[in-house]
């Protein structure tokens, strides 16, 4: 969460910092901040918290100061100490004003550090973990320069951190560090050097990128830059493969980036199936598995598959689980932040700890897949972002080719997560002779399929959006799904829940009369997931018990269904899958539509949901 960036070169860096925070604003919207430097160690310094308005503010004022300096740093915030106030915007300062700072990740150890440095006399003016990082290192600044006062402060914290730190006695420099939080350098030029938590915001003005590993240092001077462990000790660092096809990160016309990626979708699964599928042979070539012998050895050796991720890719991998057990592999899906104190009984030599995000840096995920990895499980990782932190940690894996996702909800990563899930069923399926020919050529003509039926799907956007303002008053939603839809029932009320922050649950269409059904009356509406499938007469069963009850009903089912139509007017037809196992790719492109409507009716941008951050640095 979080966004830094910051500059050290030959221009003006006002504009540049507002630049990379406009492109890191996905990351943190509830408060920005910048500090410029001049070559004599003067600075200048604006903030603004007005939540997500607060970049937009902060250009305003910016655009009124004159700001001058060649050096500076800027920090678009995710709080988590301390609310999103003006006196709480990063950048933050030692007592004496002469070491600035802007910081992403926690400091754990942040009451017994501000103790600490209230006992020695230092006046800490804001609510922050931050602020203790600088004082912190003025209090080791005593006869020794920055880079040996940041040295020494580092270790006495414990936590996370990603910064940038800039002082007035050494006023051509910034000091980076690391610790669990991302930070990228960009080489510019010779003398030139940008730094930011994300390669979208370097990209614009170089290509030769190097990552901050964990306990290192990189000081920038524009002489050049070095890059040392916390020990001193100097690395040599090599160039990183970033994605440098981040794609549009304008709108193209939509009123909203979520609205632009529900309707990506169709080609996004064109893209993730292409030259992936072997349709005569009905096999799928996955190369990113397929990385070297030893890799390809133990894939052989794997009878069993434990998924980590979180929010919508912990339901996209709750899906892969059922698909992994169609074919007899046992797979089970566990929550990151929750893997490690489940204490998960499995046989490292025989696992496969499959890592499903977006981001590539999830912190929860990345602990979990770290630890998975320490026992010596296979790390496996199916992520969007080329390069990232867990491309760099897996033993091999699978792109999802779904380009640079915007929107805080996360929309076409999980149609496309899903889609490698469904090729990874395949693949082991038809390796291990527990999928026939037919079956995987069906499900290869089925994926293939896939664009246009989601082009369907889209066409009923009025339709969703006038249901959408029937219901936007709606206190509550039960979202119901039974089999392959109950994922989708999670990952529809995890969308509502995100971007209109009404209360919705996704529940299991069987485990309503289990307790649930006792909220249920005329003001309790429910959002049912009725594919017809295998299991949709025990489904409907299901539905009929909440028409009993009288609660308001949306059902998403598919276009041969018309069970519906006398129960309730709001029925969304899909298309039909010949492979019910697919069916969630289309259900759910209703379910992100709907929630994105009620968003919007309720007056709400969905860009920009509150208290939450596209990229979940900190565990
Ligand atoms: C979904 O809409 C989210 N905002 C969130 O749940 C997200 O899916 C989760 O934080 C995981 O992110 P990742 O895919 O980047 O790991
Ligand atoms: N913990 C810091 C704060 O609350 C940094 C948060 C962030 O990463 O944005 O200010």
């Amino acid at each position: 969460m979080c966004g830094i960036v910051g500059f050290l070169g030959k221009r003006q860096v006002k504009e540049h910092l507002l630049q990379g925070l406009r492109k890191l604003e996905y990351r943190g919207y509830e408060s920005a901040g910048l500090v410029v430097m001049t070559a004599n160690g003067d600075f200048s310094v604006a903030k603004a918290a007005t939540g997500v308005e607060s970049l937009r503010d902060l250009c305003l004022k910016v655009d009124a100061l004159e700001m001058p300096g060649m050096i500076g740093i800027a920090h678009t915030r995710w709080p988590t100490h301390g609310g999103a106030t003006e006196n709480n915007c990063h950048p933050h300062s030692s007592c004496d004003g002469s070491i600035w700072l802007v910081h992403n990740g926690v400091v754990e150890n942040f009451q017994e550090l501000r103790k600490m440095l209230v006992d020695k006399g230092h006046k800490i003016i804001s609510e922050t973990d931050t602020e203790l990082v600088a004082h912190l290192i003025e209090e080791e600044m005593k006869g020794v320069n920055l880079e040996t006062a940041v040295r020494a402060a580092l270790p006495k914290i414990v936590g996370s951190f990603a910064l940038a730190i800039i002082c007035r006695a050494e006023p051509d420099k910034i000091i980076i560090a690391r610790r669990t939080s991302p930070l990228l350098i960009g080489h510019i030029g010779a003398n030139e050097f940008i730094i930011a938590s994300d390669s979208v915001a370097i990209l614009p003005y170089t290509k030769e990128i190097y990552e901050l590993h964990d306990d290192e240092l990189g000081i920038i001077t524009s002489a050049g830059c070095e890059y040392k462990t916390f020990n001193g000790d100097e690395l040599f660092k090599k160039m990183i493969d970033v994605d440098t096809e981040l794609g549009e990160v304008d709108k193209l016309g939509f009123p909203h980036m979520m609205l632009k990626e529900i309707f990506e979708q169709p080609d996004v699964i064109a893209t993730v199936c292409r030259g992936r599928l072997l349709a005569d042979a009905g096999k799928v070539k996955l190369g990113g598995l397929e990385k070297n012998q030893d890799v390809a050895a133990r894939l052989r050796e794997i009878d069993r598959v434990i998924v980590v991720a979180c929010g919508t890719a912990y339901y996209a991998g709750l899906l892969g689980s059922y698909l992994f057990n169609r074919i007899g592999i046992q797979a089970e899906a566990h929550l990151a932040s929750e893997f490690l104190y489940s204490q998960v009984v499995y046989d490292p030599r025989r696992t496969m700890v499959l890592a499903v995000s977006q981001s590539g840096e999830t912190a929860d995920t990345i602990r979990a897949l770290e630890e998975a990895k320490m026992r010596g499980a296979l790390a496996v990782g199916i992520v969007n972002r080329v390069g990232s932190r867990m491309t760099r940690m897996d033993d091999c894996g699978i792109y999802t080719r779904a380009g640079f996702e915007i929107g805080v909800a996360s929309t076409k990563a999980f149609t496309s997560q899903l889609s490698v899930l469904a090729m990874m069923m395949l693949y082991f399926g038809r390796e291990r002779g527990k999928m026939a020919l037919g079956e995987g050529q069906l499900l290869i003509a089925e994926l293939l399929k896939m664009p246009d039926k989601m082009k369907k799907v889209l066409a009923k956007v009025a339709e969703i959006e006038k249901i959408a303002q029937r219901f936007s008053q709606a206190k509550n939603f039960l979202y119901l799904g039974r089999g392959y839809s109950y994922p989708v029932a999670l990952e529809g009320a995890l969308k509502l829940k995100e971007v209109s922050y009404v209360h919705a649950e996704g529940y299991a269409s069987g485990e309503m009369k289990h307790g649930p059904i006792a909220m249920l009356d005329e003001n309790f509406p429910v959002v049912a997931i009725a594919p017809r499938d295998s299991i949709f007469d025990k489904t409907k069963s299901n539905i009929m018990e909440v028409a009993a009850r009288r609660a308001p009903l949306v059902v998403v089912t598919t276009e041969d269904c018309d069970d519906f139509d006398q129960m309730t007017e709001f029925v969304i037809k899909v298309p039909t899958v010949e492979m019910g196992c697919l069916s969630p790719l289309l259900t759910v492109v209703a379910l992100q539509l709907f929630a994105y409507y009620m968003a919007v009716a309720r007056g709400l941008n969905p860009d920009k949901p509150r208290n939450l951050a596209k990229s979940v640095t900190v565990e």
